[in-house]
């Protein structure tokens, strides 16, 4: 199969043809002539921080429902948070969550596993268990705060013992000013070693990760709205908008930006439950600043696609290229349109974007099969898959 139209690759959008070959990209060319696909296909995106519960909190979201809402954005792959209701600590409820991916999941799907102090010993045994049967792309999100959190010296442990990709939640326990609490914490991490730092707010932080082994990811809701505009609740806190315009102009140090999917019901969040909804905004919200001119193209793929499987190991996913799988989000940049909670598909039914405009995917193709054509679901739950 041949998909032609005006495509992202290497770094410039060119009209050529995507050969495909059992959903993998097999060549492209100018010279190849196939289906005319009109506007512009770009990679699918790579959302490596969502929150979709299931289990005690399937009221306010499920594998199902926010892997739905994923793939209306144009994001084909996810990374889950442990962080559940039971949170997921050892294989047992690890293969739980993943019996109830495979039977639910619209696009593809990965979990990272929970490190607690409770488990930091069996860490390893755990996670050769889970290996055998699923790719485990990290552990994470570790907290350092609130419930599920660990001390430096379990962070250290872990890092000695095991040989993986660690997603830290970095900010410090005993530092009350919001800004300090990041820095500190990501200090004294760098100090232990490699670490993958999730949803970075301040550029202190942005710099210092920059300048280091490790890598950064940072959130659409960080770089467009301070705590002045938006008096609600997310970890880590929103900052004032110096510190905002900061970590936008250092928005180049960042590595990945993610979504940060956090929903909850409008009643939970009136009573200060932390977090938004956003894995089905990112991509839109950002290609619409791309055709504003507000952000590089080139920088939105760095950071929404290539990146993400790089830093997570996600070897046939990425851009489009000979290889990967032919996963697409083919974007009109004329259909323009303002954000609408009730347009959305989370069930948190909710969004601190209302009214911003944004440019949704009009066509999503998965491994080379066409999921999504204007507005309409092609394929059935349980198509993603389980990594
Ligand atoms: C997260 C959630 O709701 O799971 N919320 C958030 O504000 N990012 C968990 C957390 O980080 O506290
Ligand atoms: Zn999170």
């Amino acid at each position: 199969m041949i998909i032609y139209g005006n495509v992202f690759y290497k770094g410039r959008i060119v009209e050529c043809g995507i050969e495909i070959e059992n959903g993998v990209i097999v060549d492209v060319g100018k010279d190849k002539r196939g289906k005319n696909v009109d506007g512009i296909i770009m990679p699918a995106g790579i959302d490596v921080h969502v929150h979709f519960r299931d289990f005690k909190e399937s009221y306010k979201e499920t594998i199902e429902s926010g892997s739905l809402s994923a793939l209306y954005g144009g994001v084909c792959l996810v990374v889950d948070q442990p962080n559940t209701n039971p949170p997921i600590v050892d294989e047992e409820i690890y293969f739980r969550r993943m019996e109830i991916a495979e039977k639910s999941t619209y696009v593809d799907y990965s979990l990272n596993l929970g490190l607690v102090e409770d488990n930091v010993d069996k860490i390893d045994e755990i996670l050769r268990k889970i290996e055998e049967k699923h790719y485990v792309p990290a552990i994470g999100e570790v907290f350092l705060k609130d419930r599920m959190s660990v001390s430096y010296e379990t962070l250290e442990k872990a890092k000695k013992t095991v040989n993986k990709l660690i997603t830290v939640h970095a900010e410090d326990p005993n530092e009350e000013d919001d800004v300090k609490a990041e820095v500190k914490a990501v200090e004294r991490c760098l100090s232990i070693g490699k670490f993958h730092f999730c949803h970075i707010s301040t550029a202190k932080a942005l710099d210092m990760i920059y300048h280091s082994e490790s890598t950064s990811e940072v959130t659409p809701h960080h770089l467009l709205y301070s705590k002045e505009v938006v008096k609600l609740r997310v970890n880590p806190p929103l900052k004032s908008n110096d510190v905002r315009v900061a970590l936008v102009r250092n928005f180049h140090k960042a590595d990945i930006l993610a979504s940060d999917h956090a929903p909850h019901t409008l009643e939970e969040k009136w009573e200060g439950a932390p977090g938004f909804p956003g894995v089905e905004t990112i991509y839109p919200m950002f290609f619409y600043m791309v055709k504003r001119g507000y952000i590089r193209i080139n920088d939105l793929v760095e950071k929404f696609v290539v990146n993400p499987a790089k830093i997570f190991g996600f070897d046939r996913y990425g851009e489009i290229e000979v290889g990967k799988y032919a996963n697409f989000a083919v974007f009109d940049p004329h259909s323009e349109k303002p954000i609408k909670a009730r347009d959305l598909h989370s069930k948190a039914g909710w969004t601190i974007y209302e009214g911003l405009m944004a440019i949704f995917p009009k066509e999503v193709y998965m491994r080379g099969e066409k999921v999504l054509e204007d507005g309409e679901i092609l394929i059935d739950k349980g198509f993603g898959k389980v990594l």
